[in-house]
C-alpha cells in the first residue's frame, strides 16, 4: 500500500504535495518522492526515508518548481526502500507514480528492455513509466489508455509530463479520489490528504481515467466516454479521515483484510499447475532434502505459526514444530530444517535473536513479514512478503491473516515441489484459496450479530475462548485480543483439554466462544460447557443443523476448507474483541501497556 497525490492549480505545486503526502504518511512512509514541472521540463526529488527529510532537502534547494506536479510515498512490495526504487520514476519526458501491483511486470520488463528501455529501479512500478511513454504520441491520455491495457495487475497512478497540458490519472483496484477547488485541482489515494484544501471529492471509480488541470477536470469511464464528476460534499474531521471514516484504526484494517488477502495473493498464483509462484531461494533437490519445519514468532504470528503446525504435515509431508520465540534458546536444529521466522514488524527482538541462534546451527532460513526492508529480510536466505500496507492499530488484524495466506502459499509451493501435493489437489485448494476475500467480505457482514453480543457479555469479566485442529490457534488469537485490546481475562483453550482442568471455572453465565467450523467432535466439548451452565456462543459453518440445538447463540460463517476456515473465524473473533472493547470505552489503537513492534527481549 502507498500513497499517491497530484496537483494542478494556481499555486506552486511542491509545498502542497508534501503537504498532502504527509497526511497519507499511514499508508507508507519507506521513501517518498515528488515530480513537478519546472522549466519546461519535469524535475524529479525522491530518496529513502521520511517525507519531512525530503521536504527539508527540496527547501534547502529553494523549493524550485512551477504549478503541477505529483508525489508518493512508499510502501516497499517490489525491491527495497532505496533512493532508486522511490517513486516518481521517470521514463522520456514523463514522469509516473503508482500504487498497486504490476503481476506481469517481469513480462512486460523483458519486453521494453529489448526495446531499448533502461530499468533504473527494481519496482514493478517502472514498466509503467516506459510503457506510456513508448505508446505516447501526442495525446497522454491515449498514451496512459493503452499502456493499461496490457498491464495485470493493480493499480492507482498519475502521469506528469512536460508536454500535456493536464495531469492522467487511472485506476484499477486501487483507490484514487479527485479534490475540486476554486482554479486548483487535486488528486489522492484516500480523503485525509485534500481536507485542508478541498470538502469537494469525486471517486474515480474503476478502470476511469481523470485529465487533471488547474481549470478543468474531465473523468473518463470505462469505455472513454466523459462522464458527470458527480462530486460528494466531506464533512469528516481530519482525525477520522485518516481512518477512512471508521472510529479506529483496527476497524479500519480488520475490514481490509479481502484487499490485504487479494494482494498477498496476487501474481502468485499458478492455477493450470496447481501451484505457487514463489522464489524460495532453494533448488529442487534443496527442497526434497529438507528434514523438517521450524517456526518461531512471537504473540499473533506464533498463533499463525501454530495453523502450519496442522497444515504443513498434511501439504508438504514434513514435521514441523513451533516454538515461542523467547523460549526458543533450548532448540537444537540440525542441518536439513528449514527455519521459518514470521514477524509482522520484523523488527521483534525476540525473533531476532531466535534466528539468529537458529543460523549458528547450520540451518536455512525465511521469513514471512509484513515490511520490506526490515531488520528479518537482511538476516535470512529469503522472504515472503506480506502485502498488508502498513498496520496501525497496535493488535494485528489484517497482517495476521495475511500471515496464514503466505503460509498457505508456501505449504502449497512446498508440497507440489516435493511431490507431495498433486496438481489436482492444488489447483483445488488454489481455486478455494481465491475465494477467501470474498468470503472475509461475508463475515464483515456479521457485524450487527457479533457487536449485539459483543454488547452482551462485555461485562462479564472472562471470557473462553475453545477450538480444534486449525481453530486451536484462533482460540489462543480470539483470547489475546480479548486481553490485549478489552482488558478481559480470557483463555484460549483446545475443547478437547477444557475436562482436563479449565471446566472447573465455567460457572452460569460463563461466556464460551465455540469456534465449531471445522469438524464434529467439538459439539461434545460444548455440551460440557452448557452441562455447567456455560453460555455457548458459536461460529458455525452455515447451514450447519447441530450447533444451534446445541447453542445458545450462532453466528453463521461461509463454508470452506477446514483449513481456510482459520482466516474466517479469525475475523470473527476480531470483530468480538473489537466491539466488547467498544463496548467498554477501552483505548483500542493504543492498548495499555503494549506496543506495536516490541524491541526489547
Ligand atoms: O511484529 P511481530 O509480528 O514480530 O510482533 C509479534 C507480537 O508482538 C505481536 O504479534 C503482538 O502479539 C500483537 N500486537 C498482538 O495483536
Amino acid at each position: 500500500m502507498c500513497g499517491i497525490v497530484a496537483y494542478a492549480g494556481l499555486e506552486k505545486a511542491g509545498p502542497i504535495l508534501f503537504d498532502t503526502l504527509k497526511r497519507l504518511e499511514y499508508r507508507g512512509y519507506d521513501s517518498a518522492g515528488i515530480a513537478v514541472r519546472c522549466n519546461g521540463g519535469i524535475e524529479v526529488f525522491k530518496s529513502a526515508g521520511r517525507i519531512a527529510d525530503l521536504e527539508k532537502a527540496y527547501k534547502k534547494m529553494g523549493s524550485p518548481g512551477e504549478r503541477m506536479g505529483i508525489g508518493h510515498t512508499r510502501w516497499a512490495t517490489h525491491g527495497r526502500p532505496s533512493d532508486e526504487n522511490a517513486h516518481p520514476h521517470i521514463s522520456g519526458d514523463l514522469a509516473i507514480v503508482h500504487n498497486g501491483i504490476i503481476e506481469n511486470y517481469l513480462e512486460l520488463r523483458d519486453e521494453l528492455t529489448a526495446l531499448g528501455y533502461e530499468f533504473l529501479s527494481e519496482t514493478d512500478s517502472e514498466v509503467l513509466a516506459h510503457l506510456i511513454n513508448h505508446n505516447y504520441r501526442s495525446d497522454l491520455s491515449q498514451a496512459v489508455s493503452k499502456a493499461i491495457q496490457v498491464v495485470e495487475g493493480s493499480y492507482a497512478v498519475a502521469v506528469l509530463s512536460a508536454r500535456s497540458p493536464y495531469i492522467v490519472c487511472a485506476r484499477k483496484d486501487s483507490p484514487l479520489v479527485i479534490g475540486i477547488g476554486q482554479g486548483s485541482n487535486y488528486v489522492a489515494s484516500d480523503v485525509p490528504a485534500l481536507l485542508p484544501y478541498t470538502r469537494s471529492v469525486a471517486r474515480l471509480r474503476d478502470k476511469e481515467m481523470a485529465l487533471i488541470s488547474a481549470g478543468q477536470v474531465t473523468i473518463l469511464d470505462s469505455q472513454g466516454q466523459p462522464r458527470d464528476l458527480d462530486p460528494e460534499r466531506i464533512d469528516w474531521d481530519v482525525d477520522a479521515a485518516e481512518k477512512g471514516g471508521y472510529p479506529h484504526f483496527m476497524l479500519k484494517e480488520i475490514h481490509e483484510q479481502p484487499r490485504a488477502l487479494s494482494e498477498t495473493l496476487a501474481g502468485r498464483i499458478s492455477e493450470i499447475e496447481g501451484d505457487v509462484r514463489l522464489d524460495l531461494g532453494m533448488n529442487p533437490w534443496e527442497i526434497s532434502t529438507l528434514q523438517r519445519i521450524s517456526i518461531v514468532a512471537c504473540g499473533t504470528s506464533y498463533h499463525a505459526g501454530l495453523v502450519a503446525r496442522y497444515f504443513f504435515p498434511r501439504a508438504v509431508g514434513l514435521p514441523t514444530d513451533v516454538e515461542v520465540a523467547s523460549e526458543f534458546h533450548h532448540i537444537q536444529l540440525r542441518p536439513g530444517a528449514l527455519l521459518v521466522t514470521i514477524s509482522q514488524s520484523g523488527e521483534t527482538a525476540d525473533t531476532l535473536v531466535a534466528l539468529k541462534k537458529a543460523k549458528t546451527c547450520g540451518v536455512r532460513s525465511m521469513a514471512i513479514t509484513n515490511v520490506v526492508g526490515s531488520t528479518v529480510t537482511s538476516l535470512v536466505d529469503s522472504n515472503i512478503f506480506t502485502r498488508c500496507g502498513p498496520e496501525i492499530g497496535v493488535a494485528a488484524t489484517k497482517t495476521f491473516t495475511g500471515q496464514l495466506a503466505a503460509l498457505y502459499l508456501l505449504g502449497i509451493r512446498l508440497g507440489r515441489a516435493r511431490n507431495h501435493l498433486m496438481p489436482e489437489e492444488g489447483r483445488k485448494m488454489l481455486a478455494e484459496f481465491s475465494r477467501l476475500p470474498g468470503l472475509v467480505q461475508t463475515v464483515l457482514r456479521k457485524k450487527d450479530q457479533i457487536e449485539e453480543i459483543a454488547k452482551s457479555y462485555a461485562r462479564f469479566g472472562s471470557y473462553f475462548f475453545i477450538g480444534r485442529d486449525v481453530l486451536y490457534p484462533i482460540a489462543l488469537e480470539g483470547a489475546l485480543k480479548m486481553k490485549e485490546i478489552a482488558y478481559i481475562p480470557a483463555e484460549g483453550y483446545a475443547a478437547g483439554e477444557l475436562k482436563h482442568g479449565p471446566l472447573a471455572l465455567i460457572t452460569e453465565g460463563t461466556p464460551v466462544v465455540a469456534l465449531a467450523t471445522c469438524g464434529k467432535k467439538i459439539q461434545s466439548n460444548m455440551k460440557e460447557v452448557r452441562a455447567r451452565g456455560g453460555e455457548l456462543i458459536a461460529f458455525a459453518t452455515e447451514g450447519d443443523q447441530d450447533i444451534p440445538k446445541i447453542a445458545g447463540t450462532v453466528v453463521e460463517l461461509p463454508a470452506t476448507r477446514p483449513i481456510y476456515s482459520a482466516v474466517l473465524a479469525s475475523v470473527a473473533v476480531q470483530m468480538l474483541a473489537y466491539y466488547t472493547a467498544r463496548e467498554l470505552g477501552c483505548e483500542i489503537d493504543k492498548p495499555r501497556n503494549l506496543a506495536k513492534s516490541v524491541t526489547v527481549e
